[in-house]
């Protein structure tokens, strides 16, 4: 199979198109960088492009070329990089998910899978948040994710499109997405392992659903994966770990104990944290496509603390 990652030099995207690779599909891997944010994911049996996806004849040549089966796009400017820098937010998210799902249909792309998130529900909405809940995001990065979301269900039901998003909780890797504003959900691993001593910019009692690099990058693939008579939606959320910024503290105390972990809320970031849901239901995944994850919160800690102690050995 013919597949192209679209933000695939990405935290989630590098390790998914080496996944991909490693089951033997013909990967493409397009992106703006030339290298992946992970330094350590090796995508050498992937066919690597450097290319912008606001650049639509390049993009247009680049699917002309591929003939691709799949496409999974993954490029994003992230929340907090995007209140930044509203112009380059709403030309990578909107004209360049359009360019994407229009090169798709004009190629004949079989499928889509796009990465949504949880942070498209906004504040006040009822949880745990159904995947049908009212979506009315605070951040510009929420609104152009429930744009796309939308102009891709359009495009099945106008060109019968295999479309199927995904909204993903705040990932939590090694090089964990910097421009995003739950950050913090992977910086205080880095720091703990790395410095032994962390400052959260949200208060204690402050948290995100997240969910483990390896368990996003499985529930994409499972989603790509599921029969289409199985799906009853095309657009499906992950519940991941609810834990506030305390409690993944604690659990990062309980392996490593002389970490010092201190507060100093920043009033903007804290409150679009705050402004997100905490408790996202997600039993159609489970129940349309078998979703289980494989990480709870200890789990995620072991595994990131063990990861970032390779890596600096
Ligand atoms: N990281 C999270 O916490 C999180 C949570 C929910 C959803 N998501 C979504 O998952 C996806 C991947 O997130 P990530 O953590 O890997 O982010 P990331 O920032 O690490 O990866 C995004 C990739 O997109 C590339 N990109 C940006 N603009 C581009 C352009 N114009 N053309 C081509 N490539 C471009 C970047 O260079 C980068 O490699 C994103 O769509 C994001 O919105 C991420």
């Amino acid at each position: 199979m013919r597949i192209l990652v679209v933000g695939g030099m990405g935290n989630v995207g590098g390790r998914l198109a080496a996944t991909l690779a490693k089951r033997g599909n013909h990967v493409t891997v397009l992106d703006v960088r030339s290298s992946p944010v992970e330094p350590y994911v090796v995508l050498d049996d992937c066919e690597v492009l450097v290319g912008d996806i606001t650049e639509k004849a390049e993009l247009d040549e680049t699917f002309r070329l591929g003939q691709f089966d799949s496409v999974f796009h993954l490029a994003a400017v992230l929340s907090a990089d995007a209140e930044k820098d509203f112009d380059r937010a709403w030309k990578v998210n909107m004209v360049g998910m359009r360019n994407v799902l229009l090169a798709a249909t004009s190629y004949k792309v079989n499928k889509v899978v796009f990465s949504s998130t949880t942070a498209s529900f906004g504040p006040g909405v009822e949880e745990p948040v159904r995947v049908d809940s009212p979506q009315w995001p605070v951040s510009l990065y929420g609104v152009t994710k429930v744009a796309g979301e939308r102009l891709g269900v359009r495009m099945h039901y106008r060109w019968g499109m295999d479309f199927r998003g995904l909204r993903l909780p705040s990932v939590v890797s090694p090089f964990g997405a910097g421009g995003g504003v739950t950050a913090f959900c992977s910086q205080l691993y880095e720091h703990a392992v790395g410095r032994g001593h962390y400052q959260f910019y949200v208060e204690p009692g402050v948290g995100r659903p997240v969910v483990y690099v390896d368990d996003a990058v499985s529930a994409l693939i499972q989603l790509h994966d599921a029969n289409e008579s199985s799906l009853t939606r095309r657009v499906y959320q992950l519940g991941g770990i609810s834990a506030t910024s305390e409690e993944m503290a604690l659990s990062v105390l309980k392996e490593l104990p002389n970490v010092q972990f201190t507060y100093e809320p920043d009033s903007t970031k804290n409150s679009l944290v705050k402004s997100l849901p905490m408790y996202v239901d997600d039993h159609d995944a489970s129940d349309d496509w078998g979703w289980v994850p494989k990480y709870d919160l200890q789990g995620m800690t072991k595994r990131m603390i063990a990861e970032l102690r390779s890596i600096s050995e």
